[in-house]
C-alpha cells in the first residue's frame, strides 16, 4: 500500500523519520544517554584488533560510513570491501576476529557467501539486516536488526538510514567497550542521534525545491557527486541512487580526488552535487568547489546555512539543510540525496519502483 504517495519509493523516503525513530528506540536508552544492545554479543569489542565489513550496493556504502565511525569513536581498524570481491579474495581473517555483514534483504548471494567464508575462517559474524527471518540473519552469530519495515521500492532508502542508525550505535558500543569514548561523548552523540528523526522530517520538507532542481539535473548526461569524510560514501550513494532509477550516468568521488582525474570532465554541462555539512573539513571541500566553479561547473550544494555563507560561492542551487551535529550528518543527508534521485527520475518519466534490469533481492551472483 503506497498510502497517498505516487510510488513506494516516495512513501519509504517519507517514512524515514518514523522508522529511524523506531530503530533508535531499540538501541538507545534516551534517559541515560547510552546505547543499549539487547542481544549479548558473543565477542568482546575490546579484544578485537580489526573489524572486517562486507556488503553490496547501498548496504556497502552504509558500511563505508561506519568505517569512519568505528575508527574515530572506537579506534578500531576497519577493512571493508564489496562482498563480490571479499568472497573470492581469500582475505586472511583472524580466528575469533569479527566480520560485520550488512544487508536489507538478508538474502544477497555474495554477502551470504562472504559470511560463510568468514565463519569458515573462524570469525564471529554480526549481521545488520532488515529481514530477521532471512538466511543471513539465521547464519550469523549475532543479529542487529534494523526496524525499517518492508522495503518495496527497488532503490534502497529507509533501510539505508536505519542501517546507518544501527551502525552508529554499534560504533558507540564498541567505543565504550574499548575505553576510547567517554561517557560525556557517548551522551553527546546519543543526544545528537535523538534529534535525527526531527531533522529528517525537516529535510523532507525541501521536496518542492528538489523538484525544481530535478528539472535541471534531468538535462545532464553526466553528474558528479563529491564529498569528504563521511560525506564521501554519501556521494557514492547519491550517484548510485541517481544512476539506478534515472539512468543518468553519475559518479561519486572523494572531493580531494577531483584533481587526480575527474576534474577533466568538468564543464558547463556537468552538474556537480557537493555533499558538505559544515564540519571540521568543510573548508577543504570549499577549495574543491572553487576548482569546479573556476571551470564553469554547475555546483549544487547540499549543505547548511553556515556552510553556504562561509563558502561564498555562486552555485546553481543550494539545498539548505538544517544544522546537524556532523557525526549524524549521513543519516539526515540521506534524505536530500534520495529526493534528488527520486524527483529526477519521476520528472524523466522513469519507473522508479521497478527500474530496468534490477531486482530487489540479488540471490544469484
Ligand atoms: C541500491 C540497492 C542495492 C542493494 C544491494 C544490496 O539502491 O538497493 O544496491 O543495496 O543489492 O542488497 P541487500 O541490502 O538486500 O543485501
Amino acid at each position: 500500500d503506497k498510502g497517498n504517495h505516487r510510488h513506494f519509493m516516495a512513501k519509504e523516503i517519507h517514512e524515514q523519520p518514523e522508522v529511524v525513530g523506531r530503530t533508535l528506540a531499540n538501541y538507545v536508552d534516551m534517559a541515560r544517554g547510552q546505547v543499549v544492545l539487547r542481544e549479548e554479543l558473543p565477542f568482546d569489542f575490546a579484544r578485537l584488533s580489526r573489524l572486517s565489513i562486507t556488503a553490496c550496493g547501498t548496504a556497502y556504502y552504509a558500511g563505508l560510513v561506519a568505517k569512519y565511525w568505528f575508527e574515530t569513536l572506537a579506534r578500531l581498524p576497519v577493512e571493508i570491501d564489496v562482498a563480490s570481491e571479499t568472497r573470492y579474495r581469500e582475505p586472511p581473517l583472524e580466528r575469533d576476529g569479527l566480520t560485520l555483514v550488512i544487508s536489507q534483504s538478508g538474502e544477497t548471494a555474495d554477502t551470504l557467501a562472504s559470511l560463510r567464508y568468514a565463519k569458515a575462517q573462524g570469525q564471529h559474524t554480526l549481521a545488520v539486516v532488515n529481514v530477521p527471518t532471512s538466511t543471513i540473519a539465521r547464519e550469523s552469530s549475532a543479529v542487529m536488526p534494523t526496524f525499517a519495515g518492508p522495503e518495496i521500492g527497488v532503490a534502497s532508502t529507509k533501510a539505508f538510514s536505519c542501517q546507518l542508525t544501527v551502525l552508529l550505535c554499534l560504533a558507540l558500543a564498541a567505543g565504550r567497550a574499548r575505553g576510547t569514548l567517554s561517557a560525556e561523548r557517548e551522551r553527546a552523540v546519543v543526544d545528537a542521534l535523538i534529534t535525527a528523526p526531527g531533522l529528517m522530517a525537516e529535510a523532507v520538507k525541501m521536496e518542492a525545491e528538489v523538484e525544481g532542481l530535478a528539472r535541471e539535473i534531468a538535462k545532464a548526461r553526466d553528474v558528479l557527486y563529491l564529498g569528504r569524510g563521511t560525506s564521501y560514501p554519501m556521494a557514492l550513494e547519491g550517484a548510485l541512487k541517481l544512476k539506478e532509477i534515472s539512468y543518468i550516468h553519475a559518479e561519486g568521488y572523494a572531493a580531494g580526488e577531483l584533481k587526480h582525474g575527474p576534474i577533466a570532465l568538468i564543464d558547463e554541462s556537468v552538474p556537480v552535487i557537493v555533499i558538505a555539512p559544515h564540519d571540521a573539513i568543510f573548508e577543504k571541500t570549499v577549495s574543491n568547489m572553487q576548482e569546479v566553479a573556476a571551470r564553469g561547473g554547475k555546483i549544487i550544494l547540499v549543505g547548511d546555512a553556515k556552510g553556504a555563507a562561509a563558502a561564498g560561492l555562486d552555485t546553481l542551487a543550494t539545498l539548505t539543510m538544517p544544522d546537524v551535529d556532523p557525526v549524524i550528518a549521513p543519516i539526515v543527508y540521506a534524505v536530500p540525496i534520495q529526493l534528488i534521485a527520486y524527483h529526477t527520475a519521476v520528472f524523466m518519466g522513469k519507473d522508479v519502483d521497478q527500474p530496468r534490469n534490477l531486482a530487489k533481492s540479488v540471490t544469484v551472483e
